[in-house]
């Protein structure tokens, strides 16, 4: 097990001219489970290639409990890397797979078969044995191909690289279900990369989310999705996107132009521009002459059926949306109420939050 630190750490794949990692400083530690989420292109697979040893960051030191392992290779590290297409050895037989980094190891052959056995178990492969590896499906490969990772005992963490793409939907919820379990009983520390949020939210105790190289935010799945640390959070975040709407702060009031947004405001001159948001969830559609928000007109109905988005317009052309799971009767063109809550609405102030509206008075 280890606490894995990155000090300083950077890296420029063109000697400095861009950098696909920006310089950061950050700590997974042990045993928690994390999703990295984050566009294509962002570093992910960057950031979890300098863990594992593939690469060398050019700037900055990594530690493994406190011990320098920067120039150490992969081999030392004990760290387990399962990729986006499964690795296997085609011509080996399912034991033989899963045996293999026990072998390498030189394991005695009694405990190689124990702890062979145990993995096959929990991953569901052990009625496929001494099946021919080539023969497997898709996941079943990579069903193997974690299966190795998780056969030494000896292994810090799990580096787990997109490994879910090439398995159907169905499956894809089993086995995020059976990683947690394996997290839960070894206590081993889980990095899944991913640029599926509703994956990351899922499997993670912890989600990190970067854009261009850099941290946006980290923390608990509800934290991002109910404080977004930013807007680019609030928009990668949830489904539809948060809501955002200009601000401006006058005579000592934050208020929202084309709603009944109002809040006091003594310390926000000179912050730049700021904006609300809220999400969708937190939007209570009403009678008109109820809302606390705004009345907008209903653009759109969609009904996904345990959930219906409605669109809607407010005066001054804003459009916001609305995410309800009660029965909703309204349709496109009618004029409806919109209420949020002061506690559900953060401000951002030049894309950053600054609080949230409940704490301004
Ligand atoms: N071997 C390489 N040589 C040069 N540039 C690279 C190399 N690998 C990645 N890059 C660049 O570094 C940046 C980060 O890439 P990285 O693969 O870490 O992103 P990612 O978040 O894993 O993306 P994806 O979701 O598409 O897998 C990108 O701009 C990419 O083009
Ligand atoms: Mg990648």
């Amino acid at each position: 097990m280890a606490r894995i630190e990155l000090r300083d750490v950077a890296h420029s794949y063109n000697g400095g001219k861009d950098y696909a990692l920006k310089p950061l400083n950050m700590v997974w530690e042990d045993g928690r489970t994390y999703a990295l989420l984050g566009p294509s292109g962002c570093g992910k697979t960057t950031m979890l290639n300098i863990i594992s040893g593939l690469l060398k960051p050019s700037e900055g030191r990594l530690l493994f409990d406190g011990v320098d392992v920067t120039d150490s290779k992969a081999e030392g590290r004990n760290i387990a890397q399962v990729f986006q297409f499964p690795v296997i050895y085609s011509t080996m037989t399912v034991a033989q797979n899963l045996a293999f980094p026990l072998v390498c190891r030189g394991y005695p052959v009694n405990e190689i078969k124990q702890r062979v056995d145990s993995v096959a178990e929990l991953l569901g492969l052990s009625e496929l044995m001494q099946y021919p590896a080539r023969r497997l499906t898709a996941d079943q490969k990579q069903l193997v191909s974690m299966g190795r990772g998780l056969v030494r005992e000896d292994v810090s963490a799990i580096l787990l690289d997109e490994p879910l793409t090439v398995i159907d939907p169905q499956m894809k919820f089993e086995l995020r279900r059976k990683l947690k379990q394996i997290n839960r009983e070894f206590g081993i520390t889980m990095v899944f990369v991913t640029h599926d949020q509703t994956e990351a939210m899922t499997f993670a105790e912890e989600v990190v989310v970067m854009k261009d190289g850099e941290i946006m935010q980290r923390g608990a799945p509800q934290d991002l999705f109910e404080r977004p640390g930013n807007t680019f959070v609030g928009y990668f975040i949830g489904s539809p996107p948060m809501n955002f709407l200009s601000a401006e702060v006058a005579e000592g009031k934050l208020s929202c132009p084309n709603t009944k947004f109002s809040v006091p405001a003594d310390n926000l001159g000179g912050k730049g521009e700021i904006q609300i948001g809220f999400r969708p969830e937190f939007v209570e559609l009403v009678d008109p002459e109820k809302a606390n928000f705004a009345t907008a007109r209903i653009e759109k109905v969609d009904n996904l059926g345990v959930e219906t988005i409605v669109t809607l317009t407010l005066p001054g052309n804003l459009t916001v949306r609305a995410k309800t799971t009660t029965r909703f009767h309204q349709d496109a063109g009618d004029v409806v109420g919109l209420s949020v809550s002061d506690d559900r609405i953060q401000l951002y102030s030049n894309g950053q939050r600054i609080g949230q509206a409940n704490e301004m008075a």
